[in-house]
Order: structure tokens, then C-alpha cells, then sequence
């Protein structure tokens, strides 16, 4: 497998390359990607590192070498908030940059399974999307809008406010990627009883813990570290899936059914070709079937933003 990270001189892009290093099935290939400089020092200081995965990195104003023959691409590629800023504030600069990049992936490797990270992934998604279409190589089972971050946030705060492993949690978390889209199912945690203002309050808390990050950083950027380590676990679950390992299950913000909005977030199913079933997402609570409701305007506006954009 070749893994792709593009924006990888990045908070993000160093973290998920030293993750996918680390723990990349043998005799993977990770190419690195960044308009900066640094990158292919970035990948001459990962080479030293005695893993057998092979690494190597290109900056300048072209990803063709990077993209070539990539089996997954993960996007960083972008500006991050600073404290006062909603994720949409970056649509100006960000939206672009996943714009120009989907149009190489077109060309370079339109059969790549892409992550899309850059925010607002909300939107973003739906750029690539509609490049990738227009472009004539548009599979809807082989985009993702990396919403990984805020199922492993949950996995944590439910740890920590039970006493429980977190690693032992399973916590699916729907719709999109920003405030009140993003919905944490606490209802569906196995042998896990919440009270309602349990459940309110740490609905809120995860909807906000990008924000937490961003202001604690005050003014130094948003997530790197914790979402290097959520696009790792995506991206390695991506390469299992695609070498047929069976039973791979993620939430990812996706083009499914089309139920609610044409992209949402839910659990689905990866397999050798990328999405080999997207998933129901069960039975929700009263308190998420409101949420669900409440959050469905916002999340078309986002969508419609994007799909604007990409005309
Ligand atoms: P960062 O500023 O540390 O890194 C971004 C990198 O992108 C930089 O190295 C920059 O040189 C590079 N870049 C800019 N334009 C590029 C282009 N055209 N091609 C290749 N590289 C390019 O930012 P970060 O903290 O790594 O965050 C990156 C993005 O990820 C932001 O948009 C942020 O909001 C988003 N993010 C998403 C999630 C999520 O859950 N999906 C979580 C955290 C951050
Ligand atoms: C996050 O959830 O941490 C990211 O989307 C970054 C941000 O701006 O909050």
C-alpha cells in the first residue's frame, strides 16, 4: 500500500506521518507532501526511524510525485483556527486548496481512496466531490470526510466521566464536523447507563472540544496531535479494509443514502474498494432524534456551500 499525506509539514501532517510510520503494515510506502520547504527533511528525519516502511517527501507547488500511484491520500492541507474563529472562517483559504488538490487527485490517482481532513470538512467534502465528478472519476465509495476525532474525543470523555478503558468504548458519532453536527450517539454505548444531564453535558463538551484545543492553544493552532492520532487510526483502517481484511467499521462523513443530507457521518463498512456498505446507524434517543432534527439545516448550508463553491 502507498499512503499519501498531503499537508504533511503540517501539526497534523508531522503527527499522521510518524503514527503511520510507526505502524503501517510492512513494506508500505508513505509519501509526504507540503507547499513547504521542510518536507523532504521531514521524510529524511522519519527514514531514520527502523520500521520497514519506506518514506519519502516532496514539497514545491506540484503533489504529482507524492499522488502517484497512492492507494489512500490523507489531507491536512490548510489554515487552522484561531481561538474566535468557527471551522467555516477557513473556508476562504481551505476551500482552494482541497479544490486544486482534488483536481490532481483526478488526474494522478482517481481510484485513491481519500481522507479529507482540511476543515470545514463539512464542505470540503463536498468540493472534492464535486471536482472529482466533474472531472469524470467521482466514486462515492472512496471519499471521506475524517470525522474520526470526534469518535475517539468521545471514547475519552465517556472513559473518564465512567472510570472505564477508553480503549474498550465504542461510540459512534454522527452527522458532520462542527458544533451542533456533530452528534455523539451516547445512547448506543454498550453497558454504559448516563443521566440526562450526563448525557447533555457531554453531547456539549464533545461538539466543543475542538474549540477547548483551539483556545487552550491560544492562538498556536487547533488539534494536531489528537488528530494525527484519529486520521492514523482511520487511514490504517483504510489499509486493512483495502487488503481484505473483513469487518473494518469507522464512522466517516460520507456520501450514503442521502436520508438526511446528501454527506453525513455514520459507521460504514470499508472493504477492498473502499466503502463496501454504509452502515444504519441504529436507533437514536429522543434527546438525538432532536439533536438529529436541530442540526440538518445547518448541515445542507454547509453542504450547498461547497457544491457552490466547486461550480
Ligand atoms: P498547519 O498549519 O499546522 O498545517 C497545514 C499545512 O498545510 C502547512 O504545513 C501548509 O504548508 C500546508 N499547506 C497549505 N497549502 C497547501 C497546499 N496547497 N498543498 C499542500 N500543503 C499545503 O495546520 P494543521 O493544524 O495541520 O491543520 C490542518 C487542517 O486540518 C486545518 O484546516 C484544520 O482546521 C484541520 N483539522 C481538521 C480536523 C478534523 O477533525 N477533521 C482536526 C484538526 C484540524
Ligand atoms: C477539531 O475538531 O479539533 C478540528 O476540527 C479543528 C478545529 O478547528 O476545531
Amino acid at each position: 500500500m502507498k499512503v499519501a499525506v498531503i499537508g504533511a509539514a503540517g501539526g497534523i501532517g508531522q503527527a499522521l506521518a510518524l503514527l503511520l510510520k510507526n505502524n503501517l503494515p510492512a513494506g508500505s510506502d508513505l509519501a509526504l507532501y507540503d507547499i513547504a520547504p521542510v518536507t523532504p527533511g521531514v521524510a529524511a528525519d522519519l527514514s531514520h526511524i527502523p520500521t520497514p516502511v519506506s518514506v519519502v517527501g516532496f514539497s514545491g507547488q506540484d503533489p504529482t510525485p507524492a499522488l502517484e500511484g497512492a492507494d489512500v491520500v490523507l489531507i491536512s492541507a490548510g489554515v487552522a483556527r484561531k481561538p474566535g474563529m468557527d471551522r467555516a472562517d477557513l473556508f476562504n483559504v481551505n476551500a482552494g486548496i482541497v479544490k486544486s488538490l482534488a483536481e490532481k487527485i483526478a488526474v494522478v490517482c482517481p481510484k485513491a481512496c481519500v481522507g479529507i481532513i482540511t476543515n470545514p470538512v463539512n464542505t470540503t467534502v463536498a468540493i472534492a466531490a464535486d471536482v472529482l465528478k466533474k472531472a469524470g472519476v467521482y466514486d462515492k465509495r472512496r471519499l471521506f470526510g475524517v470525522t474520526t476525532l470526534d469518535v475517539i474525543r468521545s471514547e475519552t470523555f465517556v472513559g473518564q466521566l465512567k472510570g472505564l478503558d477508553p480503549t474498550q468504548l465504542d461510540v459512534p458519532v454522527i452527522g458532520g464536523h462542527s458544533g451542533v453536527t456533530i452528534l455523539p450517539l451516547l445512547s448506543q454505548v454498550k453497558g454504559v447507563e448516563f443521566t440526562s444531564e450526563e448525557i447533555a453535558s457531554l453531547t456539549t463538551r464533545i461538539q466543543n472540544a475542538g474549540t477547548e484545543v483551539v483556545e487552550a492553544k491560544a492562538g498556536g493552532g487547533s488539534a494536531t496531535l489528537s488528530m494525527g492520532q484519529a486520521a492514523c487510526r482511520f487511514g490504517l483502517s483504510l489499509v486493512r479494509a483495502l487488503q481484505g481484511e473483513a469487518n473494518v467499521v469507522e464512522c466517516a462523513y460520507v456520501e450514503g443514502s442521502g436520508e438526511h443530507t446528501r454527506f453525513f457521518a455514520q459507521p460504514v463498512k470499508l472493504g477492498t474498494e473502499g466503502i463496501e456498505e454504509v452502515l444504519d446507524y441504529g436507533v437514536l434517543s429522543e434527546f438525538e432524534r432532536a439533536s438529529l432534527d436541530d442540526m440538518l439545516e445547518t448541515l445542507s448550508g454547509d453542504i450547498a456551500k461547497g457544491e457552490e463553491f466547486a461550480k
